[in-house]
C-alpha cells in the first residue's frame, strides 16, 4: 500500500522500547503510516513510555500536556500512548488525559493497526493493555539511511519481582523467543550492513530455560557469532544470580563477542539484597567478577546502583562505596530509590528521605566520575579497535565510534570510515570518552 499518512513515535526508556518503536512502525507502514521526523506534520503520534521511576513517568505527562495544543490545532490527529506507562495505568490514563485517544500495553504492537481503525471507523477513544504471549515474525524495517548498530529482542518480560521493580509488572511474565527467528533477524540485519547487534532480555541468563528444545543463552551467542557479516554482538541485561560459567567461558573464545559485561549490582550491601530480593550475595558477586577477569583481564565491566532503598543506613551506602572502590566500575547508573506502584517496596517502612538519598547519589557519583576517568587514562597509549558510528557532533573532520569494551572514542579521519572499524591509539583519556589518532 502506497503510504499517504505520517506517524511520529517519541521514544522514553530502555532499548526495549526503542525496538519496540521499529517494530510500530514497521507494522504501521503496512497500514499506510510513513515515519516523519516533524511531530507537526504527523496524523498519528505515538508515546512509548516508561515506567522505571516517577521522573520517567512524569516525562510522560508533561510531553503529552505539550500535545494539546496541535490536538486542538488538528482535531482528526490520533494520539495514542503505549510501552510501560500505558500497561500501569491503562484506562486511568484515558480519564486523565482528554485529547488521548488511544492506550495499548506492552504486547498490543501488532494490534496497532485494528486499535487505530477502531478509532478511524467508529470514532471511539480504544484501551487495549491485555497481555498476548506471542512473538512476531522476524522482520526488520527498511532503514532510510544505513544503520551500524541495531538491537534484536531475544526474551520479553522479567520474572524475577524485585521489590523495588515495575517492570514484571508491566511487562508480564518471561518468554523466550525462538533462536530461529533470533538468528533470521540477525542474519536479515547483518546482510543489510548492519555491523553491531545487542541482543535484548531483562535477564538474558534465563533464556530459553521454559523451552526444552531452546539453546541455553552461552549456546544462542554461539549461534548469532556465526551469523556471515557480524562485526560485534553485545547483549543486555544479565542477572548476576543466573550468570554460569558457560557464559563467563565464551568472553574471549567468540570472535564477535565484545569484552563488556553490564552487571547491575544494586547495592553493596547484603541486608539490602535481600530486601530486594536479588537472590545474591556481595561475595558471590564479587566472586562472578573475579572470575570473568581471569578469563579476560581487560573485561569491561558496568553495573547500576540504587541508593536511598527503604531501610538504607549510612553504614549500608558504606558498604557500597567499598564495593566500588573494589570492583573498580568502568562506568555506573545510579539512581534514587523511586517508589513504584504495586511493587513491594513501596508498602516498606522506613523510606530514606529524599535529600539525604541525593545527597549519598551525589557522593557516589562523584566518586565514579574519578574512576571512569582514572580507567579511561589508563587506555593512554595503547590502541583499541573503534567501530565508526558517525562523524562527531562538534567537528565534521572529527569521527566517532566506540572501542569493544564500549566507550567512545573521537578521532580525526575520513568519513568513508563510518560503518567500518579503524586501530586507534589513544591520546588521552577524558571524563566520558577517549581522545585518539588512527594508526595504520
Ligand atoms: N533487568 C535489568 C534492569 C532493568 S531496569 C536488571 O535486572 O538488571 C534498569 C535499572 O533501573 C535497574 O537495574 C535499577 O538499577 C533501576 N531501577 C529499577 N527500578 C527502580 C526504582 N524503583 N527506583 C530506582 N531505580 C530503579
Ligand atoms: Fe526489574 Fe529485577 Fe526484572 Fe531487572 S531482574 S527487570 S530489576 S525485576
Ligand atoms: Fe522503562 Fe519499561 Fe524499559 S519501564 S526501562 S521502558 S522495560
Amino acid at each position: 500500500m502506497l503510504a499517504e499518512k505520517k506517524l511520529y513515535i517519541a521514544t522514553f526508556g530502555c532499548q526495549m522500547n526503542e525496538y519496540d518503536s521499529e517494530k510500530m512502525a514497521l507494522v504501521l507502514h503496512e497500514s499506510g503510516y510513513d515515519l516523519t521526523p516533524d511531530m507537526e506534520l504527523a496524523d498519528l503520534i505515538l508515546l512509548n513510555t516508561c515506567s522505571i521511576r516517577d521522573k520517567a513517568q512524569q516525562k510522560v505527562y508533561s510531553f503529552l500536556g505539550r500535545l494539546h495544543r496541535l490536538k486542538e490545532q488538528k482535531p482528526e490527529l490520533i494520539i495514542g500512548v503505549g510501552g510501560c506507562v500505558a500497561q500501569q495505568e491503562g484506562v486511568r490514563l484515558l480519564k486523565r488525559v482528554p485529547h488521548l485517544d488511544l492506550v495499548f500495553g506492552t504486547h498490543g504492537i501488532y494490534r496497532l493497526p485494528d486499535l487505530i481503525t477502531r478509532i478511524l471507523v467508529k470514532g471511539e477513544r480504544v484501551v487495549d493493555t491485555d497481555f498476548h504471549y506471542s512473538f512476531p515474525p522476524p522482520t526488520t524495517i527498511k532503514a532510510t539511511r544505513p544503520r551500524i548498530k541495531a538491537t534484536v529482542t531475544i526474551m520479553q518480560g522479567c520474572n524475577n519481582f524485585c521489590t523495588y521493580c515495575i517492570v514484571p509488572y508491566v511487562r508480564g511474565r518471561e518468554i523466550s523467543r525462538p533462536s530461529r527467528d533470533i538468528l533470521k533477524e540477525v542474519t536479515g540485519l547483518a546482510s543489510s550492513g548492519v555491523a553491531e547487534v545487542t541482543l535484548l532480555g531483562q535477564n538474558v541468563n534465563s533464556y530459553g530455560v521454559e523451552q526444552p528444545d531452546s539453546p541455553s543463552f552461552p549456546e544462542l551467542l554461539k549461534q548469532v557469532d556465526a551469523v556471515p557479516n557480524l562485526l560485534r554482538l553485545r547483549f543486555t541485561t544479565s542477572h548476576p544470580k543466573d550468570l554460569s560459567a558457560e557464559l563467563i567461558a565464551t568472553y574471549g573464545t567468540l570472535k564477535t563477542l565484545c569484552e563488556h559485561i553490564h552487571l547491575p549490582v544494586q547495592t553493596g550491601s547484603d541486608r539490602i539484597l535481600r530486601m530486594m530480593n536479588r537472590n545474591y550475595t556481595i561475595e558471590s558477586y564479587l566472586n562472578i567478577i573475579k572470575a570473568l577477569r581471569r578469563q579476560f583481564p581487560t573485561l569491561a565491566v558496568t553495573s547500576d546502583v540504587i541508593v536511598g532503598f527503604p531501610t538504607e543506613t549510612a553504614a549500608d551506602f558504606d558498604n557500597t562505596m567499598a564495593l566500588i572502590e573494589e570492583i573498580r566500575f568502568d562506568s555506573l547508573f545510579s539512581f534514587c530509590y523511586s517508589d513504584r506502584p504495586g511493587t513491594k517496596a513501596t508498602r516498606l517502612p522506613d523510606k530514606v528521605p529524599f535529600e539525604e538519598a541525593a545527597r549519598r547519589l551525589a557522593i557516589l557519583q562523584d566518586r565514579q566520575k574519578e574512576i571512569t576517568l582514572e580507567k579511561n587514562q589508563a587506555l593512554e597509549g595503547g590502541e583499541v579497535e573503534v567501530l565508526v558510528e558517525a562523524l562527531s557532533k562538534k567537528s565534521d573532520s572529527m569521527l566517532q565510534g566506540r572501542t569493544r569494551s564500549n566507550k567512545v572514542v573521537n578521532f580525526m579521519g575520513s568519513p568513508d570510515l563510518v560503518g567500518h572499524t579503524a586501530m586507534v591509539k589513544v591520546l588521552e583519556g577524558r571524563p566520558n570518552s577517549l581522545l585518539g589518532r588512527q594508526v595504520e
